[in-house]
């Protein structure tokens, strides 16, 4: 079973993907993590968030891991712990950019394929149900008011102990800004696949979307 949840950034997807992975033994892969982990790469390396070459060979050089600790899925670059560094304003400002060079998606396609194998696997991001799973048995399309997804994040952020002196109004506008480059750009744009299910969660709690989810989970298996 492969379950692709797509959608904009925070719509709260990686929060009922790690429910829904939990509860059924599947695989969780956040696939926004990697594309986090490349960025933290090119600043680490004080590369131009541009320059794709550059980028790709330090990817090849640092090497990036996801692993699960305790339930938890830790990112690791060069062997370090990143999960923090990833959510930090200054990657998060400049994650579209990575995220839109061809050669770097390529890259993370293939592994993500590569992690999804033959296993039970929910797997969250802008184009796994368009591009990196095409046949996944179930799509979900997860949208939100872009005002309830900056509240969401200052909760996480203060969840994850991370400091932000960022107003929720400031957090809006670059989810606002960040929604427009991934459905802009040229290459697996965020985009609903034409099969895929949207669920709207700006007034839904966690756990009705997790159960929206399961139902579809349930209704594809029985078709099977
Ligand atoms: O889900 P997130 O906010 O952690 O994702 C970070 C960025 O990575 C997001 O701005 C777009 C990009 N991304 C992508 O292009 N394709 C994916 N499959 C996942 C994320």
């Amino acid at each position: 079973m492969q379950v692709a949840v797509d959608g904009p950034a925070s719509a709260g997807k990686s929060t009922v993907a790690k429910i829904i992975a939990k509860k059924l033994s599947y695989v969780y892969i956040d696939t926004g993590a990697m594309y986090r982990a490349c960025t933290v790469i090119a600043r680490n390396h004080k590369l131009d968030y541009g320059d794709e070459a550059g980028i790709l060979q330090a990817i090849d050089e640092d090497g990036i891991e996801l692993k699960s600790e305790h339930g938890e899925q830790k990112v690791y670059v060069a062997g370090k712990d990143v999960s923090k560094e990833i959510r930090t304003p200054e990657i998060s400002a400049n994650v579209s950019q990575v995220s839109a060079l061809p050669k770097v998606r390529e890259k993370m396609v293939s592994l993500q394929r590569q992690m999804a194998g033959k296993t039970d696997v929910i797997m969250d991001g802008r184009d796994i149900g368009t591009t990196v799973l095409p046949d996944a048995e179930v799509k979900i399309f997860l949208v939100a008011s872009a005002r309830s997804r900056a509240e969401r994040r200052l909760l996480d952020f203060k969840e994850r102990g991370i400091e932000s002196n960022q107003t929720v109004d400031e957090i809006e506008q670059d989810i606002a800004a960040r929604d427009y480059k991934d459905s802009h750009r040229k290459i697996s744009p965020l985009k609903k696949a034409d099969d895929a299910i949207e669920i709207d969660t700006t007034n839904m709690s966690i756990e009705q979307v997790v159960d929206a989810i399961l139902a579809e989970i349930e209704k594809s298996q029985k078709n099977f």
